[in-house]
């Protein structure tokens, strides 16, 4: 999940102009992760081990193009809230759910996860590599209530014990992917 980001600022730097310019230096200076979708089985599975209830409310950090928001929604009659940094990635995400038709259950917040109000979660979906959910683990331990469950695909959240793993063949080529579901502890 590393990626180098010096390509993608010359690229800006060379046709960014003005505010988009800022936004979008920004928004790469402050990535914790690359955009790279999940499968959609992995999208399902997510939200099959949250248990995922209707009127829930779920929260997907860094939710690129909205599809595990718009499986809360449609498949499990949820609430979704995604959080997104990449300007682009969040208005097009938001023209896919407002083409479904499901804007009134759905919305992409443009911004940092780490300035997102997460105490309405009852489920967190993340596909963030492993520094990343460190560097977020005292936010999500502060922020959310006991209970909340929160998954993760592949990468483990450091210094917390999870409640169910399961593991995938998404991509049918033998190599099995993690997805951890962690509830979150009566508040200390
Ligand atoms: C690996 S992709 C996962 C996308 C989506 N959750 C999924 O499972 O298909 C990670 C996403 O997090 C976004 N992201 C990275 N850093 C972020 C941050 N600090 N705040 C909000 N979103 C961020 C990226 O732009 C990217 O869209």
């Amino acid at each position: 999940m590393r990626v180098s980001y010096s390509l993608v600022l010359a690229n800006v730097l060379l046709w960014g102009s003005g505010t988009a310019f800022a936004q979008a230096s920004s928004a790469y200076a402050n990535s914790l992760a690359p955009y790279i979708p999940s499968p959609q089985i992995i999208v399902e599975r997510m939200l099959e081990l949250a248990n995922v209830q209707p009127g829930e409310t779920v929260y997907d950090l860094g939710s690129g193009d909205g599809r595990v928001l718009i499986a809360a929604v449609q498949q499990f009659r949820a609430k979704a809230v995604g959080v997104e940094i990449m300007p682009e990635i969040a208005h097009k995400a938001t023209e896919r759910i407002a083409k479904l038709g499901l804007q009134d259950q759905a919305k992409v917040i443009t911004g940092d996860i780490r300035d997102a109000d997460l105490s309405s979660a009852d489920v967190v979906t993340m596909y963030l590599p492993t520094d990343s959910n460190d560097l977020l683990r005292p936010k999500l331990e502060k922020s959310l209530k006991p209970g909340t469950r929160v998954v993760s695909y592949s990468f483990k959240v450091p210094g917390w014990k999870y409640n169910r793993m399961e593991e995938d063949d998404p991509y049918g080529n033998g190599r099995k992917h993690a997805i951890y579901l962690y509830v979150m502890p009566p508040k200390k």
